[in-house]
């Protein structure tokens, strides 16, 4: 008799230090459905740091932040594409790959940034700064982008404004990555005032505590951070910038200031780095389940559609920051 080892189960060698054998046991039916369905729909997963273990370890082909999903998402060859993210992420990868299906699992998983400016607002901006560019960060709609000259994300935003060569730039929507990264460069940033409703919880008082608990703590915060958080961190990077921090200088014990579950995935791969979980929740990401994932490739929901002339200049915004950085 030959026993045949199941996905679920060579998924667990990669989350064996923080999850319990038998709670991974509640995930393997989903796990292996999901894998089957991926094969039988010529389907991948791009799955953003923010998803809970059994999502990025248990199912995801490709995982990473904003910049990765979207350079990632050029070179995907399967016809379908499931999001495992919010909206914006979804979006990006349809504007890049428009002859491929995208599926969002939830259609509620929306972002405080995306919904903090409309077109008109842009246009505003653009008037009342006549020859400053806008710069957008990817956290935006697919109509906000078509509004802009070209995209960022909190791992390109200084290399992109710097390359613009100008003195000055209009930068939307999260007015604290802008003021983060205003303080790196000498070029003018005007702001508007979006912010993410999940970095801007934290304070510089969490940072002093955890310090104060925690001796020898290396502190590392996400751009889309207050800058009073910033100042108070080791370190200020991307989701992916922060991972490859732990990686790279591997820290005794280490606080990542952001959400929830990046803590946990990072934790996964680095058994013998204490992690300090002070975290927030962000609701929109964990629209995402094992179960919408499946249910999204059961029933092909929820195609992800854009307007044609919306999505042409939308795409030009993103191309020319892929292209910079
Ligand atoms: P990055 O993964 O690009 O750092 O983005 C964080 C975020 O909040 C995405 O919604
Ligand atoms: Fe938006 Fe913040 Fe959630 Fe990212 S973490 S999707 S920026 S609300």
């Amino acid at each position: 008799m030959t026993t045949t080892t199941r996905p679920s189960d060579l998924a667990y060698a990669a989350v064996r230090h923080v999850i319990p054998e038998v709670e991974w046991a509640t995930f393997a039916d989903d796990i292996d459905a999901i894998h089957a369905l991926k094969r039988e729909h010529d389907a991948v997963i791009l799955a953003h740091n923010y998803m809970t273990p059994e999502i990025f370890h248990g199912v995801a082909d490709i995982m990473g932040d904003s910049l990765a999903l979207a350079r990632e998402a050029q070179t995907v060859e399967a016809g379908t594409i499931v999001l495992a993210g919010v909206r914006f992420m979804a979006e990006t990868a349809k504007l890049l790959n428009p002859g491929k299906r995208v599926l969002l699992p939830d259609l509620r998983s929306g972002c405080s940034l995306a919904e903090s400016i409309t077109p008109q607002q842009v246009r505003d901006l653009r008037a009342a700064h006549p020859g400053a560019p806008v710069v957008t960060y990817v956290n935006t709609s697919a109509a906000i982008k078509a509004e802009s000259d070209i995209c960022c994300t909190s791992g390109n935003a200084l290399k992109v404004i710097e390359a613009l060569g100008v003195p000055e730039v209009i930068m939307i929507p999260d007015q604290y990555l802008a003021r983060n990264i205003a303080a790196q460069t000498g070029v003018r940033v005007i702001t508007h005032p979006g912010a993410c409703e999940v970095h801007e919880r934290f304070t510089p008082l969490d940072i002093i505590q955890i310090r104060q608990g925690h001796p020898g703590v290396t502190i590392l915060a996400h751009p889309e951070c207050p800058p009073n958080v910033v100042a108070e961190a080791d370190y200020a990077g991307s989701t992916a910038q922060m991972q490859d921090y732990v990686e790279r200088e591997k820290p005794a014990r280490v606080a990542l200031i952001t959400e929830c579950s990046m803590s946990d995935n990072v934790a996964a791969a680095h058994p013998d780095v204490d992690f300090v979980r002070p975290c927030n929740l962000c609701p929109h990401m964990k629209r995402n389940t094992l179960q919408s994932i499946r249910a999204a490739l059961e029933h092909g929901q929820h195609e992800v559609t854009l307007d044609p002339a919306t999505s042409d200049a939308a795409r030009r915004s993103i191309e020319r920051m892929l292209e910079v950085s």
